[in-house]
């Protein structure tokens, strides 16, 4: 494959494709002695695939940010050079706490308290005061009678399942689910099914067959509140009435609209009437609450138990830090004060005006309304060039392309906040024609020195 095809059509699980082919496992040195594999020489050219992308300035992904969380920010590439300075749609800051003056005060308060770390297991003595009471805080707030918290939110998905399922259950999962969930899946258990999007058909289709074939077994069903791929959200009610008549257990990540949306700061899960009526719930802070970390919680106070003494990123790691644990709680009171309403409100009214301008404008944005909005932008060299021309034209946004999606369907995620104005909204949609001008006529010059056959989307 030339530099060019690699750059503007090859996945990051391309380019660990190609390099696999250039030195394969147990390459012989001659024909008769097969030389061990090497797990580090193997992946040592994936540096020089990955660098073609600056062949073409592409090489947007893994920005670092200059200074704080705000709509307005500054971004270097990997390599540290400048790339982007101007509208910040790439963080996740839903309500704009990060920089909220009383949550800093909390973390500052915190430190003075009990210093920076948890310095222990919360099986041993990794909990403060300030965790406990956000455990509780917190399965009030969802309607349950415990939660555990996480430091991750990853390792809370994770962590729950790989708790809940043993390796004869089943997982039924939404097939768009969160890597932290497939990997808990896959880790659990072989007998992982998915069913298509949302598909509450093909969910009890899942459950019919292996209810016949396994009568006995137990079973999880997982998916999501919000998507943030598509920004859509399932018929929870309906999700759990199925795991009840299949004595299935439900599992529900909020991580995307917890905070953030619902009249009282609940998501889904209040707009669909499903409050303390799922069987457990897990999320993520880093979306809403300022901060690193997730929870899991349940109507059955044994699971708690069971993640506190037996779960992996719970057990055998250090609790959450107190600063985090500050963050969370001062982030929970304003989620739950009218400054919270106003603030879910003003994201609300963000998302709604952005969506409009980019339909108006003959764009196509997926699912409902949320701090989430999924522009596609279509194949994998276009996006990219689009995003260098969005980045070089003061528009800070990331890119998802395959596999994460499918390949003619490279979106912008674009991460709303609640401080963003339609101003800077009104902006991002001036820059993105001028953007898309820019990223077409590019491909069609690098295309027009291709042959018919090779020509790149
Ligand atoms: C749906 C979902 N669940 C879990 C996580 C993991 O959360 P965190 O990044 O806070 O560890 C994420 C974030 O990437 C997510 O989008």
């Amino acid at each position: 494959m030339d530099r060019t095809t690699i750059a503007l059509q090859g996945t990051l699980a391309g380019f660990m494709a190609e390099m696999a082919k250039a030195q394969p496992a147990g390459a012989a040195t001659s024909s008769t002695t097969p030389r061990p594999a090497s797990l580090l020489d193997r992946l040592s050219p994936l540096p020089y695939g990955w660098d073609m992308l600056d062949d073409f300035s592409i090489d947007t992904f893994a920005k670092q940010i200059v200074g704080p969380v705000l709509t307005r920010a500054q971004a270097h590439d990997r390599k540290g050079r400048l790339l982007a300075s101007g509208i910040n749609f790439a963080s996740q800051d839903y309500l704009s706490l990060a920089c909220h003056p009383q949550i800093q005060t909390a973390a500052v308060e915190a430190i003075a308290r009990y210093g920076v770390h948890s310095a222990g297991s919360p099986a041993l003595m990794g909990n403060t005061t300030l965790s406990v009471e956000l455990e509780q805080r917190l399965a009030s707030f969802l309607g349950m009678r415990s939660c555990a918290l996480f430091p991750t939110g990853w390792g809370a998905g994770y962590g729950a399942i790989r708790t809940l399922v043993r390796a004869t259950d089943h997982v039924v999962i939404d097939h768009l689910s969160h890597a932290c969930l497939w990997e808990g899946a896959r880790g659990a258990t072989r007998n992982v099914h998915s069913f298509a999007h949302l598909s509450v058909k093909e969910l009890e289709e899942n459950l019919v067959r292996i209810r016949q074939q396994d009568p006995s077994g137990g079973i999880l069903v997982v998916t999501e509140s919000l998507f943030s791929m598509d920004a859509d959200s399932p018929d929870l009610q309906a999700h759990q009435d199925l795991a009840r008549r299949y004595h299935a257990t439900l599992l529900v990540d909020v991580a995307h609209d917890l905070g953030s949306m619902g009249p009282t700061g609940l998501g889904a899960i209040e707009t669909q009437n499903m409050v303390g009526k799922i069987d457990v719930v897990m999320g993520s802070f880093s979306k809403t609450f300022a901060a690193n970390g997730g929870f899991v919680a349940c109507n059955e106070p044994g699971l708690k138990l069971a993640i506190r003494f037996g779960c992996g990123p719970h057990t055998f790691t250090n609790a959450m830090s107190p600063v985090q644990a500050a963050v969370v709680l001062k982030a929970l009171d304003i989620v739950q004060s009218p400054e919270g309403q106003v603030r879910r409100q003003n994201l609300l009214n963000n998302a709604l005006h952005l969506r409009q301008v980019l339909t108006g404008t003959g764009h196509t944005v997926l699912g409902l309304p949320s701090a989430v909005v999924p522009l596609v932008v279509g194949g994998i060299g276009h996006s990219r060039l689009l995003t260098r021309f969005m980045l070089a034209g003061g528009m800070l946004v990331n890119l998802v392309e395959h596999p994460a999606v499918a390949r003619d369907a490279s979106r912008l995620r674009l991460q709303i906040m609640a401080d963003h104005t339609f101003e800077q909204i009104d902006q991002f949609a001036e820059v993105l024609a001028e953007a898309t001008r820019q990223a077409v006529d590019e491909l069609g010059r690098i295309n027009q020195a291709r042959p018919e056959g090779e020509l790149l989307r």
